[in-house]
């Protein structure tokens, strides 16, 4: 079996691949029992989510229609600021549907407060949230995931889809990025 090394700008692995794969493997299978009847369009949030995307969705066992949008709510730096804006919609109409929104984390909670109201004003039956990385501490908007793997400190976190500056995206672990990487 091929092994990772860690990456030499982590300064730790905050999850592995294991722990990661059991945990989403949990939330899938709750899903999966709450969704027993029904189609959902499950959303995911471009780009963070896709590993924990891919990684969730092949364990629904309910037909599902997969859709996708992009938004940006961060610059290139490290603080959410600003609006939310829409640089990829989503192909399919929400109306009447159930859509589960797929992210890779939640940390001020604007992202998801606005997309959330949005789909719901859309005419979406209900709108969930599943999240692979939940910063509760550092919430600002009244919006919690109704399905969530890991709760994590306020850390600089990469892989798993999550990036610094567009890289890190594919490592298959989570880890702290060095301060001195982003400090540069
Ligand atoms: C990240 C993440 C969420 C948002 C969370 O996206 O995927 O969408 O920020 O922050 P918030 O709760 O403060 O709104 P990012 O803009 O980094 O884009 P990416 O998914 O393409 O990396």
């Amino acid at each position: 079996m091929q092994t990772h090394t860690m990456h030499q700008d982590c300064e730790r692995i905050l999850l592995t691949e294991e722990q990661i794969n059991s945990r989403v493997r949990e939330i899938a299978e709750a899903v999966d029992r709450d969704y027993q009847g029904k189609n959902p369009l499950v959303v995911g949030i471009l780009k963070g989510s896709i590993i924990f995307y891919a990684d969730f969705v092949r364990r629904l066992t309910m037909p599902v229609e997969l859709d996708f949008m992009a938004v940006s709510s961060y610059g290139s730096g490290t603080v959410s600021s600003g609006k939310l804006k829409i640089r990829k919609d989503l192909d399919r109409d929400v109306k009447g549907r159930d859509v589960i929104i797929v992210e890779d984390i939640i940390d001020s909670g604007f992202t998801l407060a606005n997309l959330k109201a949005l789909l719901m004003e859309r005419g979406a039956s209900s709108v969930r949230i599943a999240t692979l990385l939940n910063k509760a501490a550092r919430r600002e908007y009244d919006i919690a995931p109704d399905y969530n793997c890991f709760y994590i400190e306020n850390e600089f976190v990469i892989g798993y889809g999550l990036d610094y500056n567009e890289q890190y995206r594919h490592l298959p672990y989570i880890g702290v990025l060095k301060r001195e990487v982003y400090e540069k």
